[in-house]
């Protein structure tokens, strides 16, 4: 098969793949991107629901975990949000804010794909889907990279693979192998964002609950997040669970306040000097969903008028309202992550360049490294700025 020279081959058509493509195109050099997948751009597909979370115009270096929380600011300072959104209104794509600065496309996460595809055409970037990569070497003159479409041999190389989330998505751990092969560190990899699992007795007595939603904040390892709780069959999901997930692991402490914003004591003297007669679980039911103020005082509260608790009794009921400990016994994994925790570690890589410290040339954008942000937008920004950072140098 023949040779395909350019100047820069990037693997993985995701958004920072594409990303990066679309700033070195626009420089003027040669670029090519492969994906094994048989369509552009898969995660941004089913993002948001379909209206793909595209930024958040609150984004900062805070809303991101990695082993080194300095490595995404440079990235981050050079491409805020506002750029994307530059682009997203010169396609005349319509879209809004739901909350928290969270921008969605107002019709579908496909004018995303087709805006970067757009780019990509101009920029004369040339995308080549279902070609995977057989071997990679690197010698003083580039890279040559044995693919099923042919050899690429290009003087960049950009591993745009992202994490482990949703491997039927075509998500792989290709570009932790990449980074093995040219010698880099990986930190341990793990699901994030990602629904919790209950066992034993919480599991029990809470799967029943399936369906139910409410505003709770959700707090582990001194990190809390405010937002809706779900109950599943098999344990806890919702956006609360979902950002609280990333801060946990197994065997860690997890509470819920389940009347964020209010002072459960307080609430509870009130209730028992203006409803003194009515039940606990009643009472409770015009704050909780009725079926889970009823299933917490069969099992964690008392079942008696609120007037018959006395200050312990309320105190300690208090606890459990504000302080609900739940002890959750995994996640559902990859299968349903939307993110994957760890990667290739930052700091063999330039925070300004993306580019390897090992071997020059050799780039790492997006989900790969080990730089995750939370829930709402912030993970789709983390990879437009890092490729967007390594684009302009590759
Ligand atoms: P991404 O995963 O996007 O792209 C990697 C590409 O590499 C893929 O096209 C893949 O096929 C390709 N690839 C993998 N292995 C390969 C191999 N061996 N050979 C060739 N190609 C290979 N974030 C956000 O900010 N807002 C949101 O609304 C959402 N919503 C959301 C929903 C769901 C269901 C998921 C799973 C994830 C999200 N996210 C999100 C997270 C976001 O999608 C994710 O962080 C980014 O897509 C990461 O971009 P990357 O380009 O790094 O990887």
């Amino acid at each position: 098969m023949s040779t395909i020279r350019c100047d820069v081959l990037v693997i993985g058509a995701g958004a920072a793949g594409l990303m990066t493509a679309i700033t070195a195109g626009q420089r003027g050099r040669h670029v090519q991107v492969i994906d094994h997948a048989n369509k552009i751009g898969k995660k941004i597909l089913m993002s948001g629901g379909g209206r793909c979370n595209f930024t958040n115009t609150g984004t900062t270096p805070a809303n991101f975990l990695s082993a080194n929380p300095h490595f995404c600011k440079s990235a981050l300072a050079r491409y805020s949000p506002y750029h994307f959104i530059e682009m997203v209104e010169r396609h005349g794509i319509a879209y809004h804010e739901k909350e928290l600065g969270q921008l969605f496309c107002d019709v579908s996460s496909k004018q995303i794909v087709k805006m970067l595809v757009d780019e990509c055409q101009q920029a004369g970037v040339q995308i080549r889907t279902q070609c995977s990569v057989e071997r990679i070497e690197h010698g003083t003159d580039g890279f040559r990279v044995q693919t099923t479409h042919g050899l690429f041999h290009c003087a960049s190389l950009v591993v745009a693979t992202g994490g482990l989330s949703i491997p039927s998505l075509g998500a792989t751990g290709f570009g932790y192998e990449i980074a093995r092969q040219f010698g880099h560190q990986l930190l341990p990899t793990r699901a994030g964002l990602v629904p919790l699992t209950l066992s034993g007795t919480h599991q029990e007595r809470l799967a029943e609950l399936s369906g139910v939603a409410l505003p709770v904040e959700a707090s582990c390892n001194g990190t809390s997040f405010r937002n809706f709780m779900l109950l599943t069959h098999r344990g806890v999901s919702g956006p609360a669970i979902l950002q609280i997930s990333s801060f946990w692991q197994p065997g860690d402490a997890l509470s819920l306040d389940l009347l964020p914003g209010q002072d459960a004591a307080e609430w509870l003297r009130q209730m028992k000097r203006e409803r003194p007669a009515a039940e606990l679980r009643t009472v409770l039911g015009d704050v909780l969903p009725k079926r889970l103020a009823q299933r917490l005082c069969e099992h964690w509260l008392p079942d008696r008028p609120v007037r018959q608790l006395d200050e312990p009794d309320l105190r300690k009921a208090a606890q459990v309202l504000s302080a609900f400990p739940l002890v959750a016994s995994g996640t559902e994994g990859y299968r349903t992550a939307e993110v994957t925790l760890g990667g290739v570690d930052t700091n063999e890589v330039s925070s300004s360049t993306l580019e390897s410290k090992r071997v020059p040339g050799l780039h790492f954008v997006g989900e790969v490294l080990d730089v995750t942000g939370w829930l709402g937008g912030y993970n789709f920004q983390w990879a437009w700025a890092s490729g967007h950072a390594a684009g302009c140098v590759v």
